[in-house]
Order: C-alpha cells, then structure tokens, then sequence
C-alpha cells in the first residue's frame, strides 16, 4: 500500500499541487546561467522555465518513480534544449559531481524533504564554484508563533504523507552554517499557499 502510494498518487498530487507555483517559476527559472544542478527535480516541473541560455542542467533525484516523470517532461522540450539536460538518479547528500564545477544550484521545494539539509548544503558548497550561486524557492518554519506550533503538532503526521516533508525547517540558519553569503534571501509569506507551507525563502545565496 505504501509502494502504491509514493509510485503512482503521490507524484501526481505532487504534479498537481507544484503546478500551482508556476507563477513562481516562471519568476526565478529564466535567470539561471551557465552550467546549472537542479537538486530534487521531482516530475521534472520545472524543466520548461529554464533558459535556452543555459549551458547544461544536471537534474538530480533520487526517486525512479518521480526521475520517469522527469524524462518525459524533458522529451517535450525543443530537441537543443532538452540536448543539455543529463537526468541522474542520485541522492543530494552525496552528489556525483566535481569539486568547484557548477555555476548554479537550484534548490525549489526541496531542503524541506531532504533528510540531512546540512549535509545537502555542504554537497552543494562543494561542487558548486567560488562565486557560484545557489537560487531558493522554499517553504521553511513560520514566523508567526502560532503558525509554527501547528507546524510542530502536524510535522509527524504531515512527514509521511507528505513523503518526508518537514513543515518547519530553519532552511536560512542551515544555509548560513554551510558558508554561503545570504544577503540576497528574503523571508515572506505566500498569498496563494496556506499557512503550514506558506512562509517561503526566496533569492540567491552565494558561495564566497
Ligand atoms: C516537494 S518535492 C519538490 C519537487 C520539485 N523540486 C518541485 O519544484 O516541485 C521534494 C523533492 O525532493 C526530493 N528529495 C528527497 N530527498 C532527497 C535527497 N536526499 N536528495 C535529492 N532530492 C531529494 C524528492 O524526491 C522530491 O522530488
């Protein structure tokens, strides 16, 4: 029951649910440059936003279910552009990249299911180059007292259902422990998104 679930109903809610943010997307995605990871990608709903200006995009996850999803999401692309994207079934805590070798990360609704955030972000300072970028859209814990009590009651019921999602990650105070420069991140609340998920980091964060 529970293979059924995350195989074939929770990449389609997930489907349905993140195509809600395409206003979002189609904010940050374009801006992207050079040689980009895209951490976590998921069904791949964010492949259309990027740039034909990109170099390449290597797009990491670690789930068969979701990657299969992603690959037909990437053959709809124009033939130049989907010339540039390697899908990788790989795990952001151990990524199976170079040292210094990466112009951009992007990192959409991901830090929050990732299990080990820390290590993810010590991965990512890794490979990515100095002076290298690494972009955010994350929904991380509420500012508001109230809201991040619910955040902490619903987290153990929420985290399975939501296949590893947590509702209340301090997601700047991990960043800023892995050495990234956060000048550029902004904390907000989402009009379009409820409470629970809805205080998002938004902006760049830099490698020095
Ligand atoms: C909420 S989904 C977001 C998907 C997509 N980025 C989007 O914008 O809709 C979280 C994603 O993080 C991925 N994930 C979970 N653990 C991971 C890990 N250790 N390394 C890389 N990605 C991981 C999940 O498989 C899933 O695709």
């Amino acid at each position: 029951m529970i293979n059924l679930y995350r195989k074939h109903i929770f990449p389609y809610l997930l489907d349905k649910v993140s195509r809600k943010l395409n206003t979002d997307r189609q904010r940050i995605l374009p801006f992207l440059t050079g040689d980009v990871l895209e951490l976590g990608v998921g069904t791949g709903v964010n492949f259309s936003f990027y740039s034909p200006n990109i170099n390449s995009l290597i797009a990491v996850e670690p789930d068969a279910a979701l990657l299969q999803r992603a690959a037909k999401q990437k053959a709809v692309l124009e033939v130049v552009q989907a010339d540039k994207f390697y899908l990788v079934q790989g795990d952001g805590h151990e990524l199976p990249l170079a040292s210094n070798s990466l112009d951009t990360v992007l990192c959409c609704l991901v830090l929050c299911s990732i299990p080990d955030p820390l290590r993810a972000l010590s991965e990512i300072y890794r490979v990515l180059k100095p002076g290298g970028h690494l972009v955010l859209f994350e929904h991380v814990k509420s500012e508001h007292r109230v809201t991040h009590a619910f955040q902490q009651v619903l987290n153990p019921v929420w985290r399975p259902l939501a296949c590893g999602c947590c509702l209340q990650r301090d997601t700047l105070q991990l960043i800023k422990q892995a050495g990234f420069l956060t000048d550029d991140l902004l904390i907000y609340r989402h009009n379009d998104l409820p409470a629970l998920v809805g205080t998002m980091l938004e902006g760049v964060a830099t490698k020095p």
